[in-house]
């Protein structure tokens, strides 16, 4: 039994900013009260783990433990745990769900206060870190998860029970892009039956925005994409029109030009699935006068700012955005495992590629080709 004694497990620690990270054996404190230790299985790599690995993340800190994606087993518990025991399988959650905070109370928001401000600085809540490295150096939390180890801790807020026959390989992928574009669609923007959908950037995001928005019954759904690669995993996931715009716009038209005239004076609901601003601008602007609504996604440069004429907003078009789909990881993890498992909700299908946890490198480089959705990485190997 290895309850209540610090574990020896490996890693991939990020030692530097835009360095590989660096496969060892490190330490893994026992969880202290309202903490979870995490016997990792699976998980995948997302692009935050990529931006904040590049250095150009302000709130990136090294050493540091990434990961965000991952599942596995509880393996112990610290006093006062309640939500979670020994053996239970789990989804770690980057947004984390207290159930009594201001923001979890108030039923107007997925964000949560309780752990926000440790989780930032990269510690546990009590303000100190569970991993060391071998040295005996001290290594930093990321994002309340830090999925790149066999055993983490995170706080008991920012972990969810799962029904233990979901296959965790493919559920990891529910801690953070699958759910994030599904949950858009159907909670943030909440798509109607008939309604129009433009989504920008076919990645994992926008595609399951794309099947979020057909589960609703969407009429049309528009993928734009500068990737011609990505035409047909959009239209595996259910868009009924890919523009990509570097290619099949008229000569001098824009693409806002070209989304309001496909149809009839502009979307119901567009999607900024990409980071780029002047996506975002675009997006805001082909939403339909009077009604449209225009949900952010995608994580700009740090520094960027949006802009659009002011006439956009008061003629009725609205701008929001959306974390983690606005879905409560501990409230409604249930209902999408469940999706997963009826066929409603496409998961696997993310998986374009599978490594072992040693070659994690090489899964930072498919992120950069075209033919990549998600890699999930097996830490058994
Ligand atoms: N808000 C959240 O909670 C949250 C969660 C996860 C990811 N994200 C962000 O969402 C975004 C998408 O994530 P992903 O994993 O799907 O990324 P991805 O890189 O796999 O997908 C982005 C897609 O956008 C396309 N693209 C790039 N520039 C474009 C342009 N100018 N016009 C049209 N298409 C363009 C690319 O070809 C690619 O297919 C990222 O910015 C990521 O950081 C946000
Ligand atoms: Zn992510
Ligand atoms: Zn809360």
């Amino acid at each position: 039994m290895s309850e209540g004694e610090p574990i020896k497990c490996l890693a991939a620690v990020a030692y530097e900013a835009g360095k590989p990270l660096t496969l060892e054996e490190i330490i893994v404190e026992p969880p202290k009260a309202h903490e979870v230790r995490i016997q990792i299985k699976y998980t995948a790599v997302c692009h935050t783990d990529a931006y904040t690995l590049s250095g150009v993340d302000p709130e990136g800190a090294f050493p540091s433990v990434l990961g965000h994606e991952g599942a596995g087993i509880v393996e112990s518990v610290g006093k006062d745990v309640t939500n979670v025991k020994v053996g239970d399988h789990v989804i770690a959650l980057y947004t984390a769900e207290c159930k009594v905070c201001k923001f979890c109370k108030s039923g107007k928001t997925n964000l949560c206060g309780s752990v926000r401000a440790t989780q930032g600085k990269g510690v546990m809540p009590d303000g100190t870190s569970r991993f060391k490295n071998l040295k005996g150096e001290a290594l930093l939390h990321f994002m309340g998860c830090s999925t790149f180890s066999q055993y983490t801790v995170v706080a008991d807020v920012s972990v969810v029970a799962i029904d233990p026959s979901a296959p965790l390989e493919s559920v990891c992928l529910l801690g953070c892009g699958v759910t994030t574009g599904y949950g858009a669609a159907t909670k943030t923007a909440n798509v109607q039956k008939g309604e129009t959908v433009a989504v920008f950037g076919g990645g994992t995001v926008g595609l399951s925005a794309i099947q979020g928005a057909k589960a609703r019954g969407a009429s049309k759904i528009i993928l734009i994409d500068t990737n011609d690669e990505k035409k047909q995993f959009g239209e595996e996931f259910g868009c009924t029109d890919f523009i990509n715009p570097k290619k099949d716009l008229a000569p001098g038209q824009t693409i806002v030009e070209k989304l309001v005239e496909m149809t009839d004076g502009g979307l119901d609901y567009t999607f900024d699935c990409t980071g780029n601003t002047k996506v975002m601008r675009d997006a805001l602007e082909a939403c339909h006068k009077g009604w449209g609504e225009s949900i952010i996604i995608g994580v700009a440069a740090a520094g960027a700012e949006i802009s659009t004429r002011p006439f956009q907003l008061v003629t009725g078009r609205v701008w929001k955005g959306s974390a983690f789909g606005g879905i409560k990881g501990r409230s409604e993890m249930g209902q999408l495992i469940k999706a997963y498992q009826d066929g409603t909700l496409k998961v696997d299908e993310f998986i374009t590629h599978k490594r072992p946890f040693t070659e994690i490198n090489k899964a930072f480089d498919d992120l950069h080709a075209g033919s990549c959705l998600r890699t999930v990485l097996d830490l058994s190997k």
